[in-house]
C-alpha cells in the first residue's frame, strides 16, 4: 500500500486554519489538522510528522491556561513552523517573551523587509526589497527566544520572521496562508522541502491507497450508496465499485424535485456507462403528494429530509446483507474545530443529508474522500475516468428544485421551473460561462404578473434568475453579467418556456442573501 508523509498542523483556532492546508495540499503534501487539545506527546509520536505548523489562533499566550503546542515538539527533531499565535507560544515556550499592547497591534497589509542574513524558507522573497504580508496580531513578541535570529522586520514587528536554523524551528508573524501574502505559497513550499517532502500525494497515489482500504474495511460484505447525482456521492460510488465491484449497490431516490433530464441522466451514467448496480426510485408521488399545501421553508426541508429516510431505508433493506453504507464525507465536514465560544450556532437552514440512518440501521460507514478536499474530489473523478462535464457541474442541493420555488410546490410550477433552468443553463454554457460561475439556477417565484404577447394579455408566472461566484458556498457574490446576456437570456426564457412572462436577476450577496431562496 502506498504510504505518504505527512504533516500536521496544529490548531490554535484561526479562521484561516483551514488555508494552511489547502496550500500544503496544492503541493502534493499530506497533511492533517488538529485542535492542540488533542495533540499531546503520544499523538505526535503515532502521527509521526516529517514537520510540523503551528497555526494562528484568537487567545493570547500572556493568558494564564492558554493553548500550548506539545512539550516534545521541540524535542521532536523535525522542523516547525509556527505562525502568528503558533509563533508567539512557540517564543514563550522556548524562553523569548510575548507582550500584549502597547500600541503594537497590526492588521492588514504590511511590508516586511529582510534581515542581514539569507533564510532558506525565503527563497524567492523580498525581489523588490521588501514583502507584502498579511497581518492580524494583538499581542507581539517583545523577546525571541535564545538560539533565534532575526530574518524580516515589519514597522510594527521587530520580530515578523525569525528562526533557529539549527533546530529547523521557524517564527512568522504574519499569515503566509492567505491570498494577501502574495509569496505565501511560496514560503510553504521552501519549508515542506527543506523537511524532505518529496510532493507523493498524488491522486494516482489515493486512489489506489483508498481502494486497498475499502477492501480490507468491508471484506466479502454488502455496501450500500445514496447517489445524489452530485459530484461527491458519485465519486464515492465509482471509488467503491472499483474496489469491491458487484458488492456495491447505490440507491438514487427520485424525489420529484430533480433538474430537467437529471434522473435519467444519472441511470445512464452509473448502469450504463459504469455497470454499476442501481435501484433507481421513482418517489415522486410521494414526496410531492406530502408536499402540497406547505410553504413553510423548513416544513419543506424537515419533510423532504424525514421522506429521504424512510424511502432510503426501503430500498436498503431489500439489499440483502448490507453491512455498510458509503457516505461522501469531505474532509472540511470532519476538521474538528477549536470552538472558543462554546454555543451552538444558529440553524439558518436545516441541511437535508442522511445523517441518523446509520445508526438507525445499525450499518458501519465507509467514507473513502474523508481526507479530501473538495478540488480534490473533482481531481480524484478526473482521474477515475469522470467526464469534466460532468465533474465541473454546479452543486445542486439535497432538497432539490423545492427551495428555488418559494411557496406552494406544485406540478405545474415545477415543469415551468425546469424548463427555465434549462434554457437559462444553456445560455451561461453557449456563453462560455459556465466554469467562471460557481452555482446558477432559475427560481420560479410565487406570483404572477401581467404582460402583453402578440396581441393578447398574459397572466403568467415571474422567474427570478440567480448566478454566485464563491469558495465553499459560505459567502458568495452576485455573479456580474453583461446587460446584453441578461437582455438575451429573458427573451429565450419569455418565448421558449410556456407559463413565463417576467424575469428578474437577483443581484443579492450572502450574507445578507442565501444562495438558494429558501
Ligand atoms: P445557502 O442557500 O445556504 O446554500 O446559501 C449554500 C450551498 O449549500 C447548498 N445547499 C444544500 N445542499 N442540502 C445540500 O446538499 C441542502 O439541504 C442544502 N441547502 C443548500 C446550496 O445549493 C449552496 O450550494
Amino acid at each position: 500500500m502506498t504510504q505518504h508523509q505527512r504533516l500536521l498542523i496544529i490548531d490554535f483556532g484561526s479562521q484561516v486554519t483551514q488555508l494552511i492546508a489547502r496550500r500544503l495540499r496544492e503541493l502534493n503534501i499530506y497533511c492533517e489538522i488538529h485542535p492542540y487539545n488533542r495533540v499531546d506527546d503520544a499523538f505526535l509520536a503515532s502521527f509521526a510528522p516529517q514537520a510540523v505548523i503551528l497555526s494562528g489562533g484568537p487567545d493570547s499566550v500572556t493568558r494564564p491556561g492558554s493553548p500550548r503546542a506539545p512539550e516534545a515538539l521541540w524535542s521532536f527533531g523535525v522542523p516547525v513552523l509556527g505562525i502568528c499565535y503558533g509563533q508567539q507560544t512557540m517564543m514563550q515556550q522556548l524562553g523569548g517573551l510575548v507582550e500584549s499592547g502597547h500600541g503594537t497591534a497590526e492588521f492588514g497589509r504590511a511590508f516586511v523587509t529582510p534581515g542581514a542574513d539569507k533564510l532558506s524558507i525565503l527563497d524567492g522573497w523580498f525581489t523588490d526589497g521588501n514583502e507584502q504580508v498579511w497581518m492580524s496580531h494583538g499581542d507581539h513578541v517583545s523577546r525571541i527566544a535564545p538560539g533565534f535570529q532575526v530574518y524580516g522586520t515589519s514597522p510594527n514587528a521587530p520580530f515578523a520572521i525569525t528562526a533557529d536554523v539549527s533546530r529547523n524551528f521557524y517564527a512568522v508573524q504574519f499569515h503566509p496562508e492567505v491570498h494577501h501574502t502574495p509569496k505565501g505559497a511560496k514560503l510553504y513550499e521552501n519549508f515542506v522541502r527543506l523537511a524532505g517532502f518529496t510532493g507523493d500525494w498524488t491522486m494516482a497515489g489515493y486512489r489506489e491507497q483508498a481502494i486497498a482500504q475499502i477492501r480490507a474495511q468491508v471484506g466479502d460484505k454488502q455496501v450500500i450508496c445514496g447517489l445524489s447525482g452530485g459530484v461527491d456521492s458519485s465519486v464515492a460510488a465509482i471509488l467503491i465499485h472499483e474496489a469491491i465491484g458487484d458488492q456495491l449497490t447505490c440507491v438514487f431516490v427520485d424525489h420529484g424535485l430533480l433538474r430537467k433530464d437529471e434522473a435519467a441522466q444519472v441511470v445512464a451514467m452509473f448502469r450504463d456507462n459504469y455497470n454499476i448496480k442501481l435501484i433507481a426510485a421513482d418517489e415522486s408521488d410521494l414526496f410531492l403528494g406530502e408536499l402540497e399545501g406547505i410553504s413553510d421553508p423548513e416544513v419543506k426541508r424537515k419533510t423532504i429530509g424525514r421522506l429521504f429516510i424512510d424511502v432510503f431505508q426501503k430500498y436498503a433493506n431489500q439489499i440483502e446483507g448490507a453491512e455498510f453504507l458509503a457516505q461522501g464525507t469531505l474532509y472540511p465536514d470532519v476538521i474538528e474545530s477549536v470552538s472558543f465560544s462554546g454555543g451552538p450556532s444558529v440553524t439558518i437552514k436545516s441541511h437535508h443529508n442522511v445523517g441518523g440512518l446509520p445508526e438507525k440501521m445499525g450499518l458501519k460507514l465507509v467514507e473513502p474522500l474523508r481526507e479530501l478536499f473538495k478540488d480534490e474530489v473533482r481531481a480524484l473523478g478526473r482521474e477515475l475516468g469522470l467526464p469534466q462535464s460532468f465533474i465541473g457541474r454546479h452543486p445542486f442541493p439535497g432538497p432539490g428544485l423545492a427551495i428555488r420555488c418559494p411557496g406552494e410546490i406544485t406540478r405545474e410550477k415545477l415543469e415551468i421551473l425546469r424548463n427555465a433552468d434549462a434554457v437559462y443553463i444553456d445560455q451561461i454554457r453557449k456563453h462560455g460561462l459556465y466554469d467562471d460561475i460557481w452555482q446558477a439556477f432559475a427560481a420560479i417565484l410565487p406570483m404572477r404578473t401581467v404582460g402583453v404577447m402578440g396581441d393578447g394579455r398574459t397572466y403568467d408566472y415571474a422567474l427570478a434568475l440567480r448566478a454566485v461566484t464563491s469558495v465553499d458556498g459560505m459567502t458568495a457574490d452576485y455573479y456580474p453579467y453583461t446587460h446584453e446576456f441578461l437582455g438575451e437570456t429573458a427573451t429565450r426564457i419569455i418565448n421558449e418556456v410556456k407559463g413565463v412572462n417576467r424575469v428578474f436577476y437577483d443581484c443579492t450577496s450572502k450574507p445578507p442573501g442565501t444562495i438558494e431562496l429558501e
